[in-house]
């Protein structure tokens, strides 16, 4: 048990949570006390224009300088702030907190020079290199938001969040890395500006070994030549309130929701969540195996360690095949990992590929203190395998990138709470939680319904969709009123311990990536001979969920079915990207319906996952779900 840090007092976690709702004004500004502010807060929240809530009104800070100099300033300019280390091109150095904040003060200085200013949007869509934690934390130092884009998406995907965002300037790099291949960034940036309506001014270009990328004239500038001569800027003071990221992330639709971070309340929890959720002290190692594009990547490898002082792994690579399933553990001793945080998936994948870890003998990973999972459910036997090969905690936790830290955890740092196989544990503080029937009203102990948040929720958490403040109504605030929708339901059992069981939408869940079936949907409708469709989430050993076609073709398609089926897989890689995992289709000849015309995706994900299901009272014919049953079975399903 550690002390509650500002108020000096040994707790534990009812009373610590307790606390945050007798009086969360009080125990959220002793929480600020944690951060460096320019003009401190002495409002905690600021409900005026409630239901948008804003966090630290009249605070003003910077959150680079938080991660950045203020170490530098108390001495741990030498520390290792970044420790890079890429298997997959067979790379690894280190920056120090006092080689970041250079690099992060040019990144400012250059920046400006390319004509962005405060509150101007940037885009970044790189691998993982440090460039890409330093053109983060170079816009945060000059108040510019920013806006990561995973590699994995196609050009239209980035097309549309350029459009949306309408970055003065793109960050990129030439390729990135994956095990079979190289991926060409810069023809899909390229593809994507032109698909754009908003055209950005400058984009600047990494150039990494394998590739050299062609630049556009008068537009394209490589990232050294971009940087020369640029003037250092010290950290530009900020309302905490002012945003410091969009992050997109997927909805019901085809056009993704660009979540917003604030400043001063996102630094705040995340610097909170450190020692009191992950027991993690300044100087300690701390690896987040996930990626920058995600919001795992955002608060755990770049900003919550930086902001608490510690060094962070920015590991490019794959938790299998870089080269082996070995690598975790090599990674670990290398560098003194104390708190690995993952998605089950990358150990569901060692597991497979080194059941009894043999690879396991040849390391010492004797610094691991724990193993933190999160981003789908964990499932009891990856979590009791990872116990038993690693001998430490494995703790579930259940976040997400809305919220940008968790919702649900057992707080290592103040209290080691029971671990209960299944559960992500217990609510954070700040976060008041319902489980609601569809009348919204609250259910009691192992009753299933949605799970809600009661307004206002705590610092980090989205104060608004960004560009659209009535979407953040509709689709959070509207279906319970005084509440958050989580779009998660799930039971809560009488110790408290939350059990997250389903998405209430057409959100499924892809080794640990979130994808829309309604934007694969959107695309597959768009082929030709496809008259109608349906995507739904099908259960998988490795990833958790597979995305799974169902089409029906026009009765004049003149193609054979294998073929439509190889063309719409393709349509979908290419429109939404290959991280889309979209790789299987049947074809039916009609789609299962309510009489009001409900396509019934859940009622075939049952048929499909070969779990109980219940023929629907409002279905149009029932007939049809023995077809599917039957279509499904032809490709290794519901059996
Ligand atoms: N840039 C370009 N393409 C990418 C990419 C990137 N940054 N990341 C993934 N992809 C591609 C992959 O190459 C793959 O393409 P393919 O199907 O044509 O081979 C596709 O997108 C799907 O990727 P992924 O779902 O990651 O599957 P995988 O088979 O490559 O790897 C795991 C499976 C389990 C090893 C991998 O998902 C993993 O490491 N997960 C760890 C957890 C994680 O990162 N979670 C994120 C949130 S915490
Ligand atoms: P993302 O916003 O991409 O991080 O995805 C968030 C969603 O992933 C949540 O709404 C859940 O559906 C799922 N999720 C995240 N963490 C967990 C967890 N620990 N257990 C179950 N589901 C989870």
């Amino acid at each position: 048990m550690m002390t509650d840090h500002g108020s000096g007092y040994a707790c534990v976690y009812a009373s610590v949570y307790e606390k945050a709702l007798a009086d969360s004004g009080a125990f959220w500004l002793d929480a600020a006390a944690g951060i460096d502010w320019v003009t401190p807060p002495t409002t905690a929240l600021d409900s005026q224009n409630a239901p948008f809530h804003r966090w630290f009104p009249d605070g003003e800070m910077n959150t680079c300088h938080n991660a950045v100099d203020r170490h530098v300033a108390a001495g741990r300019g030498d520390q290792n702030a970044i420790i890079y280390d890429s298997p997959i091109t067979g790379t690894a150095y280190n920056l120090t907190f006092a080689e970041l904040q250079q690099a992060t003060a040019r990144f400012a200085g250059m920046l400006r020079r390319y004509g962005v200013r405060t509150g101007d949007r940037v885009i970044i869509y790189m691998p993982m290199i440090p460039e890409a934690v330093v053109a983060m934390l170079g816009c945060a130092r000059l108040g510019a938001v920013h806006s990561v884009v995973f590699g994995g998406f196609a050009a239209a995907e980035l097309a549309k969040r350029i459009d949306d965002c309408q970055p003065k300037v793109i960050i990129s790099a030439s390729c990135g890395h994956e095990p079979n291949r190289i991926v060409d960034y810069k023809p899909l940036l390229d593809e994507a500006i032109t698909l754009s309506q908003h055209k950005p001014g400058t984009c600047v270009i990494y150039q990494r070994e394998a590739v050299i990328a062609s630049l556009v004239d008068g537009r394209d500038v490589e990232w050294h030549a971009a940087h020369e001569g640029a003037e250092e800027l010290a950290p530009v003071t900020l309302k905490s309130t002012d945003p410091l990221y969009i992050l997109y992330t997927s909805g019901t639709t085809g056009q993704p929701k660009g979540v917003v971070r604030d400043n001063g309340g996102h630094a705040v929890a995340l610097n909170w969540s450190m020692p009191h959720i992950y027991d993690t002290q300044p100087g300690e190692v701390y690896w987040a195996a996930s990626d920058i594009g995600w919001v795992v990547g955002h608060s755990y490898i770049t900003y919550a360690p930086l902001i608490a002082g510690c060094s962070t792994v920015l590991f490019e690579g794959k938790p299998i095949g870089t080269p082996d399933a070995g690598v975790f553990w090599r990674i670990i001793q290398d560098h003194n990992v104390k708190v690995l945080f993952t998605a089950p998936t990358a150990f569901r994948a060692i597991k497979r590929a080194d059941p009894a870890a043999e690879l396991l003998q040849h390391y010492d990973i004797s610094s691991l203190e724990y193993l933190f999972l999160a981003g789908e459910r964990a499932d009891p036997d990856t979590i009791i395998w990872a116990q038993e090969k690693l001998g430490v905690p494995v703790i579930d936790h259940w976040w997400q990138t809305e919220t940008g830290w968790s919702i649900c955890a057992n707080p290592m740092g103040i209290e080691a709470l029971p671990v209960k196989l299944g559960s992500p544990s217990v609510a954070m503080p700040g976060y008041e939680i319902d489980i609601l029937d569809d009348a919204g009203k609250p259910l009691g102990p192992d009753e299933l319904g949605a799970i809600a948040v009661k307004l206002p929720l705590p610092p980090s958490c989205l104060p608004t969709i960004w560009g659209a403040d009535d979407a953040f109504v509709e689709k959070y605030l509207t279906n319970f009123p005084g509440y958050y929708e989580t779009g998660d339901a799930g039971y809560r059992d009488a110790d408290g311990y939350l059990y997250i069981m389903a998405r209430t939408d057409d959100v499924i869940n892809v080794a640990g990536h979130r994808l829309s079936t309604g934007q694969l949907e959107e695309v597959l409708a768009d082929h030709p001979d496809v008259a109608e469709c349906a995507v739904i989430g099908v259960a998988d050993d490795l990833k958790g969920q597979l995305p799974l076609g169902l089409i029906c073709l026009y009765p004049n398609c003149a193609k054979p079915a294998r073929e439509v089926c190889a063309e719409a897989v393709d349509l979908v890689k290419s429109r939404v990207g290959r991280v889309s995992a979209f790789n299987q289709i049947v074809v039916i000849d009609r789609l299962p319906k309510t009489r009001s015309g409900k396509v019934l995706r859940a009622t075939m994900a049952k048929i499909a996952d070969n779990v109980d299901w219940t023929m629907p009272a409002t279905i149009d014919d029932p007939v049809i779900l023995d077809e599917i049953t039957t279509a499904l079975q032809s490709i290794g399903y519901a059996k």
